[in-house]
């Protein structure tokens, strides 16, 4: 079977990459290298001693798509490729709706075209909005969105929705992830944020291995128990099986949504005591002002998959860790040197 996988030179794609080759798939990686990197799908094929086809180039690229289509022989696309940075979509609306709604649209068209209706999509816990209870789990509506990204990441999720309901030939799983951290165990690929890193985990790191001098803690009075903001991190392996799961057992059509989380909720201080612990290195931090549309505690109901696709998550955080920091400690530069 041969998978399009888009976005897969970036840092979840990457990883699914190499377990879609371990069980066996062939696979094909169209990427434009805005937020990846050609050096990662390398040590993909060091890792797995096989070869990925690469084809740099748009999403929203029409003909190419259907070049591609007409090409290989696709089975599926898992779609990853889109611009994820909230903070810049607030600044870039148009950019974020451009790649991540316009291509997924465009995508489609040409899947539809070349007779491809089974699409795995890459969403995200955030379209259940600000006022969800936890655990969040698959059947509670959709919230509002705060953010571009977060709306974009919703819209694609409808627009897969009424392709579905129109023509029963679409197979769409929607994955929700919860918060993705942790590397490859062998230390070659990882997570390489360009310039300030957002996210809590490469921060951490980044300050671990040198290159910030310390973090900032956004916000210590929130109503968790230690005042400081609760989140569901799952190791990125875990993450890159859930899609290979939901390939394989996903042989119905219709719409299919999974949270993929580990169902256990972390604080900003606890991530940094255990990143500590495990790996021995300090973790300078001030407690800083809370950051604008944090949620106080969110994680997943991660029962449906477990149920629905004998998928959940087997990497615990201490395990999460040590590979985020042998892949950070190996690399204090991500693949920069060799770009
Ligand atoms: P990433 O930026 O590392 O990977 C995205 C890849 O898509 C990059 O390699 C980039 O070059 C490529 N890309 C961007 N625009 C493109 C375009 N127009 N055409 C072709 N390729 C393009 O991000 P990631 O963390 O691996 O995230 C993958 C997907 O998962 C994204 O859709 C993201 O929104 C979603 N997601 C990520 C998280 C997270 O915390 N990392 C959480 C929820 C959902
Ligand atoms: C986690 C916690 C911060 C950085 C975002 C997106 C979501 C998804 C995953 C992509 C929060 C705190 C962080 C720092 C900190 N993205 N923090 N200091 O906000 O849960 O989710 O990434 O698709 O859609 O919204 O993840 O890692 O940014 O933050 O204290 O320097 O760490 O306040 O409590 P978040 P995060």
């Amino acid at each position: 079977m041969s998978i399009l996988v888009t976005g897969g030179a970036g840092y979840i794609g990457s990883h699914t990459v190499v377990q879609l080759l371990e069980v066996g798939y062939d696979v094909i990686v169209l990427d434009s290298l805005v937020n990846g990197s050609r050096e990662a799908l390398h040590r993909v094929e060091t890792i797995t001693s096989k070869s990925v086809r690469f084809v740099e180039g748009d999403v929203r690229d029409r003909p190419l798509l259907d070049r591609l289509f007409a090409e290989y022989a696709i089975d599926a696309v898992i779609h990853f490729a889109g611009l994820k940075a909230v903070g810049e979509s607030v600044e870039q609306p148009l950019a974020y709706y451009d790649t991540n709604m316009h291509g997924s649209l465009v995508l489609c068209q040409a899947m539809a075209a070349a007779g491809v209706y089974k699409i795995v999509f890459s969403s995200s816990a955030t379209v259940y909005g600000p006022d969800a209870p936890v655990p969040y789990i698959e059947t509670m509506p959709r919230g509002s969105t705060s953010n571009p990204y977060g709306s974009s990441k919703s819209m694609v999720e409808q627009l897969l929705m009424d392709l579905s309901r129109a023509d029963e030939r679409w197979s769409v799983s929607l994955l929700r992830y919860f918060n993705p951290i942790g590397a490859h165990p062998s230390g070659q690929i990882g997570e390489d944020p360009q310039g300030i890193p957002n996210n809590l985990m490469p921060f951490i790191a980044q300050v671990a291995v040198g290159r910030r001098l310390e973090l900032s803690v956004f916000g210590d009075d929130y109503s968790t128990e230690d005042g400081t903001c609760v989140r569901d991190y799952l190791h990125v392996m875990d993450l890159a099986d859930g899609h290979v799961a939901s390939l394989s057992s996903h042989r119905q059509p219709g719409v299919h949504i999974f949270n993929l989380g580990t169902g256990q909720g972390v604080s900003v201080l606890k991530m940094i005591k255990t990143f500590e612990q495990v790996t021995g290195q300090s973790v300078p931090y001030r407690i800083a002002p809370r950051r604008e549309g944090d949620i106080d505690a969110f994680w997943a109901d991660a029962g449906k998959a477990k149920r629905e696709l004998g998928w959940w998550a087997k990497r615990g955080l201490e395990e999460m860790l040590r590979d985020t920091w042998r892949w950070q400690k190996n690399n204090p530069h991500g693949y920069l040197s060799v770009k």
